[in-house]
């Protein structure tokens, strides 16, 4: 349910057709709404517009460092949201956490060495490694269906380990099946990790995103100080204040020698974070927060929208699991036995993020992005059952 009274408009769809938009430009011109990439519908919380539009003002766009008010921001709602202490060294700031997945691979594995990651899963997880000559090794979920949770597969997990086990990227919350881990899995996979002599990444991007109220986000590093020493963990203010064409993200780890071999592997080819971008994560971590409040109710009747019309309205489409964090949600389309489901939308007016790319099965799932005004899911939705009518002759 919505708050009483909502301060914020989630409601109005902001122009975005014939704007710089990757989200819409890749459909302008087709009647195709575009329901895939994870850049939500919404402007931004006016506490980050007003904080640009400030340093706008200022005119001066030098090259840029973080002054203590943007780094404390960062601490002080790590501690409060999260119960993290960081020591502001830690932080190692980047201009995406795709380039952190890729330094992380670069830096902590050498060609031919492998990285573990469990599936589906977001796809640079299992491209980085292979940009630059890493292999990525796979790991898929299984469906505990009696509980109708995804888990993880903690034997063919131990099986795929190998002397060239270097790292393992682990997804938290996990885009795109949306589960929160919990502490008895993450404080496992960190022994696993311990065990097995493995630098963790931790991609902890979704982690203010948490939609179901009984749970909560653990940063991986929280868990003791072994698996700290051995964490890289990838953060940013995007995907919550929906401002990822800001390019702004950090990785914080707490182990001075492991940060050095990080750093060394940016160097010369990581561009800096821009004025800007300071500008934006500082007000959203410090004054952000009533948005996110009503960002998260929000998201929460879109969820529910979904989840009913799903299982009301698209026979042969399944959503198997909670959806517990989040805008995105995995869809089983396996059902409705299409060669190319990804077509099949489009040809009807929707654009999906093909499973394929995360590591599914051909035909079985797609992913929809939900973060959008109640009456474009309404709109979409609308096409995806005339699309599965057709389907299903
Ligand atoms: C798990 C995860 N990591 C990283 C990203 C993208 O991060 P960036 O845009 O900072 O490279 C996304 C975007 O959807 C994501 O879901």
């Amino acid at each position: 349910m919505l708050p009483a009274r909502m301060s914020f408009d989630f409601d109005t769809p902001p122009v975005r057709e014939g704007t710089d938009s990757q989200k819409w430009q890749k459909y302008a011109g087709r009647d195709i709404l575009p329901m895939w990439v994870a850049d939500m519908d919404f402007k931004s919380s006016p506490a980050i517009v007003e904080a640009l539009q400030r340093r706008v003002a200022d005119g001066v766009f030098g090259y840029a460092r973080p002054v203590k008010s943007t780094t404390d921001a960062v601490v002080e709602m790590l501690e409060r949201r999260h119960g993290w202490r960081i020591d502001p060294a830690w932080i190692v700031w980047l201009p995406g956490l795709v380039v952190g997945l890729n330094v992380t691979a670069q830096a902590f594995a050498q060609p031919g060495e492998e990285v573990l990651t469990l599936t589906p899963v977001y796809p640079p997880f299992m491209t980085a490694p292979r940009n630059s000559g890493r292999v990525s090794v796979r790991v898929p979920f299984v469906l505990n269906a009696a509980e109708s949770r995804w888990e993880i597969d903690w034997d063919a997990l131990e099986a795929a380990v190998t002397p060239k086990t270097r790292l393992f990227f682990l997804c938290n919350p996990h885009n795109p099946i949306a589960r929160v881990w919990r502490r008895d899995e993450l404080e496992r996979l960190a022994a696993f990790c311990v065990r097995h002599n493995l630098v963790l990444c931790s991609d902890e991007i979704h982690c203010d995103l948490i939609l179901d109220p009984a749970l909560s986000h653990i940063p991986t590093a929280t868990l003791g100080s072994e698996i700290a020493a051995r964490s890289i963990t990838l953060l940013a203010p995007s995907k919550t204040y929906n401002v990822p064409g800001l390019g702004t993200s950090l990785a914080i780890i707490p182990d001075a020698t492991l940060r050095a071999q990080f750093v060394r592997a940016t160097a010369g080819i990581v561009a800096e974070v821009t004025s800007l971008g300071f500008a934006a994560c500082e007000a959203a971590y410090r004054d952000g927060e009533p948005w996110r409040q009503e960002l998260l109710a929000y998201l929460r009747g879109n969820r529910d929208y979904l989840v009913d019309f799903v299982a009301r309205e698209l026979p042969g489409v399944k959503i198997v699991a909670p959806i517990e964090a989040t805008y995105l949600a995995w869809l089983d389309v396996s059902a409705l036995s299409l060669a190319d489901p990804i077509a099949h939308f489009e040809k009807h007016g929707v654009g999906l993020s093909d499973g394929t790319f995360f590591g599914a099965k051909p035909g079985s799932h797609v992913r929809i992005n939900f973060g959008c005004p109640r009456s474009t899911l309404e709109r979409g939705l609308a096409r995806i059952k005339t699309a599965v009518q057709q389907a299903r002759g």
